[in-house]
């Protein structure tokens, strides 16, 4: 059964937008449900983006909330000013986090929706008795680390089984897909259980990005069920 257009969630990747005119750039993406923000520190990931004042600003800037992805190493230490600062979800990497339940409880005490990472190789069964600890659970379908990358099908069995695992206990977590979500493969993340999507290439890359994300959130929610 297909879903409504309206339960999809459309996040689009900043990494994708032209850094030197931010706010021209998240004018673009008015039909946005939240701005993924990718914070890389050049040691979780191999590659460097922006950090705490950079996000600040952003925030300040754009009329969508922000959605942070934080690909680095001691969220423990670093993720909860990203919530302070006002981002409506923030999201660690399971691989990097020393506590991720109590850092989870502290991001919500903040106010902030609380999301979890996990890379293509890494299992989600560890997951399974944390549904509740999180807002949100993020698979990731590339290496975390760069935009623009070939989605990768052979996480989507992981996905199945994660929102298997979500509607067998009655979960409300939102699951997120990240990494060469593009049309051609929404439909299969969504197919495989996915409500809330990242991409960067498939709308800053389309001359008018918000029927981009239009079209995309259509194709996802046609696919879901
Ligand atoms: C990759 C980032 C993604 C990236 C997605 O590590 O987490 O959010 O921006 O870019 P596309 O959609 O181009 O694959
Ligand atoms: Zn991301």
């Amino acid at each position: 059964m297909p879903v409504d257009d309206a339960d999809i969630r459309i996040n689009p990747s900043i990494l994708a937008a032209d850094f030197v005119n931010m706010q021209a750039e998240l004018a673009r993406i008015a039909a946005a449900d939240f701005v993924h923000v990718d914070v890389m520190d050049n040691h979780f990931v191999p590659n460097l983006t922006f950090g705490l004042q950079m996000v600040e600003r952003i925030q300040a800037t754009s009329p969508v909330p922000l959605d942070v992805h934080l690909m680095i190493t001691d969220p423990d230490r670093w993720a909860p000013a990203y919530a302070e600062l006002g981002a409506a979800s923030v999201t660690f990497h399971l691989e990097a986090a020393t506590e991720p339940v109590a850092l989870a409880r502290r991001l919500r005490a903040i106010g902030a929706r609380a999301g979890v990472a996990v890379k293509p190789a890494t299992p989600v069964e560890g997951l399974f008795d944390l549904l509740d600890d999180f807002d949100q659970i993020l698979v990731m379908t590339v290496e975390p680390g760069f935009g623009g990358q070939s989605f990768m099908p052979e996480t989507l069995p992981k996905l199945r089984r994660l929102a298997d695992e979500a509607r067998r206990r009655g979960s409300e977590v939102w699951l997120q897909v990240d990494g060469g979500i593009a049309p051609g493969t929404i439909e299969l993340a969504a197919e495989a259980g996915a409500d809330t999507f990242v991409a960067g290439s498939a709308v800053f890359g389309a001359g008018d990005p918000d029927a981009a994300i239009v079209a995309l959130r259509h194709a996802a929610a046609t696919h879901s069920h």
